[in-house]
């Protein structure tokens, strides 16, 4: 449906409003969320279905939306996309949890607002979704009791980030329906590894946790009830600049039948 050009103001206004974006995301009418990260550049090497009609997703580490919308475009009955409360809700070191607490409350109040909560909101209403929600929670409290399962879980990027990745993929499997799947991207410095090396790069003040190779990613799914691993990618992750390179691993998990 054609927007007015009132519309369009408010989009605008509302897009400008933020200024930490990750996803680059086109809204249409030429307008654009200013991210770091033009993933539609780079959806050929997640091979997801053409069209995901009647399907229910989840999006683990949704961001600001990009995949989770584009799964509702591809006619997904239902996304929910996961993602934490709060900046404060990442796996930080003590250190880092302790001085980021002592900020003040409006200058945290502000990050949450500006990186983890209102661009997905911004997106969502500007696209005109209507089968998108997010759920806020960390991927550890993941509960099939609680968001059925579903055809298709996606984590796209995050399992750096959390401390226990192989519990995050364990929470993942059990939320995949028998005849579902589990899709995983993860940063990898190692992509030509013939062992599964697991490498630690933690430091006190980033969210960064494990580098895995791609043979260590397939071995824990492997581990966690997945049996079948294929459309195995690697690719190189650019910033809209350029200048941040980041390697990168796909590939589809497949649930062992029992
Ligand atoms: C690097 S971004 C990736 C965004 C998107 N999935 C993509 O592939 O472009 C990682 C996202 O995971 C989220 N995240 C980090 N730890 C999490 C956790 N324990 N549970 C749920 N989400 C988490 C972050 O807040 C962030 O939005």
């Amino acid at each position: 449906m054609a927007r007015t050009p009132q519309q369009l103001d408010e989009i605008r206004r509302r897009v400008a409003q933020i200024q930490s974006w990750y996803h680059r995301i086109d809204l249409g009418d030429g307008i654009e969320t200013p991210g770091h990260f033009r993933m539609a550049d780079y959806l050929r090497y997640y091979h997801f279905p053409e069209r995901m009609d009647g399907m229910r997703i989840l999006d683990v580490g949704a961001s600001t939306g990009f995949f989770a919308y584009e799964f509702e475009r591809r006619g997904a009955a239902e996304v929910i996309g996961i993602e934490l409360p709060s900046w404060g809700d990442h796996d930080w070191t003590p250190r880092y949890r302790r001085e980021f607490e002592a900020k003040a409350q409006t200058e945290k109040q502000n990050i949450d607002r500006e990186v983890m909560l209102d661009g997905f909101t911004v997106v969502g209403e500007a696209l005109g979704s209507k089968r998108c929600k997010r759920v806020f929670q960390t991927i550890y409290d993941l509960d099939p009791n609680k968001l059925g399962q579903f055809d298709l879980v996606f984590s796209g990027a995050m399992l750096m980030h959390v401390r226990d990745p192989i519990l995050g993929i364990q929470k993942m499997r059990a939320c995949c329906k028998p005849s579902g799947r589990l899709i995983v991207s993860l940063s990898t410095t190692m992509p030509d590894a013939k062992d599964p090396i697991a490498r630690f790069v933690g430091e006190w003040n980033q969210c960064n946790w494990w580098q895995m190779s791609p043979r260590a990613l397939d071995e824990i799914l492997k581990c966690c009830d997945f049996d079948r691993i294929e459309n195995r990618e690697t690719y190189t992750l650019q910033d809209v600049t350029g200048q941040f390179h980041d390697p990168t691993y796909v590939c589809h998990a497949f649930p062992r039948q029992d």
